[in-house]
This record gives C-alpha cells, sequence and structure tokens, in this order.
C-alpha cells in the first residue's frame, strides 16, 4: 500500500482527502467527541506543511450539513476552513489556502452506491487522492472506494497506523482474546461475528444484537429495538455456541431492554479479569442517558482495570469510554467501529483494496 510518504512533491498539489469527521454531536450541534477529528490532524499538518492544497470530503451520520460544525472543525484542527455547499462548483479546483470541506456526501445517492458518475465528479481536477478514514474503509462507497479509479490513491498516515496496530491483534493467538460487542448496526457486525468467533476465545455481546439473538432463540423481548431480517443475518451463526456470551439480565424500561443489569455486568467482568487480550466496540446500553449509563460504565471499568492488552474503536464507544475518563487506559484506540472489527476478521475492506492493501 503506498502512503503519502511516497508521493515525491507534494507542493503545489491539488489533493482530494477522504477524512472522517462522523462525531457525535449534540442537539445545540455542539460535537460531543472529538476523537475521530483530531485524529485527522497529522495528515492535514504534513500535507499542509509541504504546500498542497487540500480539499476534505467526509460523511457524518449525526448531522445533515458539515455547516452546522464547521467552525468547530477549524478550532480542533488549527486552521480555516472553506465550506463547499455544492459538489458542482468549481470553486474546489479554486483553492489557493488552508484547507476546504466538501458538504456531507452522503447528501449523494450515488456515494452508497459506489456510483462511477459520481467519483469522476468528485475526483475531477484533482492531482492525488488520500484516503485517512480508516472507520468507512468497511464500506464500498464512492468516497472510498470508485474514487480511487480517477485519482493516483494513497494512505494518509492514520490509515498506515490503524492497519499496524491492528495487525498485532490478529497475529495475536484466539487463547485468551475476548472480544465486547454492543451498540447498533447489526447488519454490519453479525457477519464479522461468524469470522471472528474463531480467531477470539469468547465474543460477549451487549446491545441491539443481543436483543436480536434472544428475539432470534424465540425468547420475549417486549419493545426492545430488533433488526427484521434476523434468519438471514444469523444464518451460519450457531447461536448456542458457549464462545457467545450473552447478557443475563437486563436494566428493564417501559418493556425495553436499554441497558444490561448488575449481573451481567459482574459476569462479564470476571471474563474480562482473566482475559489477555481484549477488543471492544459498541456501547451495552444507551449510556448517553443517565439513567442507562451504568452497563456501560462498569463494562469499561472493567477493561480498564485489566491487565490485558486493551483496544478499542467505534465513534461511539470512544465518546463513551472518554465520558468515564478511561480512554488513556487503552493501549489502542481505533478510528474505527464496524471497520476494525471486519478487519480483525479477516474480511477484504474495499477501502483498504481499492489503495492495494492486500495486493
Ligand atoms: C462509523 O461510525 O462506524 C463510521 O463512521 C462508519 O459509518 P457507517 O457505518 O455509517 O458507514
Amino acid at each position: 500500500m503506498k502512503t503519502i510518504l511516497d508521493i515525491p512533491d507534494l507542493k503545489d498539489k491539488k489533493i482530494l482527502l477522504r477524512v472522517d469527521f462522523d462525531v457525535p454531536v449534540d442537539k445545540q450541534g455542539i460535537i460531543i467527541d472529538s476523537f475521530r477529528v483530531k485524529q485527522q490532524k497529522e495528515t492535514i499538518d504534513l500535507l499542509v506543511s509541504r504546500g498542497a492544497k487540500v480539499f476534505m470530503v467526509a460523511h457524518s451520520n449525526y448531522i445533515i450539513s458539515f455547516e452546522l460544525i464547521v467552525e468547530q472543525l477549524q478550532d480542533l484542527l488549527g486552521y480555516t476552513i472553506k465550506f463547499i455547499h455544492d459538489i458542482q462548483t468549481v470553486s474546489k479546483r479554486q483553492i489557493n489556502e488552508g484547507l476546504a470541506l466538501l458538504e456531507n456526501i452522503r447528501v449523494h445517492e450515488g456515494e452508497k452506491k459506489n456510483d462511477t458518475n459520481l467519483g469522476q465528479l468528485l475526483s475531477a481536477g484533482f492531482d492525488y487522492y488520500i484516503n485517512n478514514a480508516f472507520a468507512e474503509c468497511h464500506r464500498n462507497y464512492v468516497s472510498v472506494s470508485a474514487v480511487t479509479k480517477f485519482l493516483p490513491s494513497y494512505a494518509g498516515l492514520l490509515i498506515e497506523k490503524e492497519t499496524q496496530q491492528l495487525q498485532k491483534v490478529i497475529d495475536a493467538p484466539p487463547e485468551g482474546k475476548i472480544i465486547i460487542i454492543g451498540g447498533a448496526k447489526a447488519s454490519t457486525k453479525i457477519p464479522v461475528i461468524k469470522n471472528l468467533i474463531n480467531k477470539a476465545e469468547a465474543v460477549i455481546v451487549g446491545g441491539v444484537i443481543a436483543n436480536d439473538i434472544l428475539k432470534s432463540k424465540g425468547e420475549d423481548v417486549g419493545n426492545a429495538i430488533v433488526d427484521n431480517n434476523l434468519e438471514e443475518l444469523f444464518s451460519g451463526l450457531d447461536l448456542n455456541d458457549p464462545r457467545i456470551i450473552m447478557p443475563d439480565d437486563f436494566n428493564l424500561f417501559e418493556n425495553r431492554m436499554p441497558d444490561i443489569g448488575p449481573l451481567s455486568v459482574k459476569k462479564f467482568s470476571e471474563i474480562i479479569n482473566q482475559a489477555s487480550m481484549i477488543v471492544w466496540n459498541g456501547p451495552v446500553g444507551i449510556f448517553e442517558d443517565e439513567r442507562f449509563t451504568a452497563g456501560t460504565k462498569g463494562i469499561a471499568e472493567a477493561v480498564a482495570g485489566s491487565r490485558s492488552f486493551k483496544v478499542l474503536g467505534g465513534g461511539d464507544t470512544i465518546s463513551a469510554v472518554e465520558k468515564f475518563g478511561l480512554l488513556d487506559r487503552f493501549d489502542f484506540v481505533s478510528t474505527g467501529g464496524g471497520a476494525m472489527l471486519a478487519f480483525l476478521a479477516g474480511d477484504k475492506l474495499p477501502g483498504l483494496e481499492a489503495l492495494g492493501y492486500y495486493k
């Protein structure tokens, strides 16, 4: 995989830079957790210091328009950022100083379809494409995939670091390796569990995925959030596999299961204490609501206090652990949630494949 450091001369080069600004934002429009933004700074600094003209493209699941947070991004990164509403505008080719940021790329329907025309439109006028959004590399979308057909493409410093660090987890033997998977996005995570289960000693499950498993086993989950296509999602996975560790109790609320209960925290903590390596993605409850924080906090404390090699990933998980003041207790914090899990499971990530990582 070629990296940014392989580009011979960046002076005055026009760079299309895929960054990751998919950070949680509260109702007032304030960024709740800026970890992913800060992780972009090293690559941006390098490009700017070498005289490149940088046009950034990114997505957000939390807000529709980046206009809402562009000033906060400026403060976090230490640059003036010119906000570009319209991808059609030629202004992206006229950036002479500072940085530019295009509107949330997901406003375009073609992004998720990996539409070649959108890739061509996005790439027109640039000299190079650099992907620094590790957390989006498991998606076969235009801004990490199709665009590479039109420009010489390189990995940013963050992608290089993430792949190197996570390779250490892949190389470690399954014995003593515990994976904790919670949160939502079950359709991304369940296929990964099918692969990861053989690469770890146990997979601890919480969040929507636990609800899904219970429902599939015919248990009453009340009005808890569950996915629709459970049969298809779980096909090929033995839900009674003893390596899948389920919660034993929940903090029930209005016939829902917004958090795991104290018995589950205790059971999970005992397993965590025995582990030599822990990988965690996804909160085990709706931690943003104080009433349902205890489960995720209990797990965070157990992991932080264990003697294992600790890896954490994903926007919401980082936000939760930062809120508890425990982020610095982890050995590696990956910006990727689904992407980290898929990489660890040995899946070929389309965004990395497009950069020549697997050749
Ligand atoms: C994430 O939060 O995991 C990344 O930003 C990817 O978002 P996506 O799952 O919507 O592609």
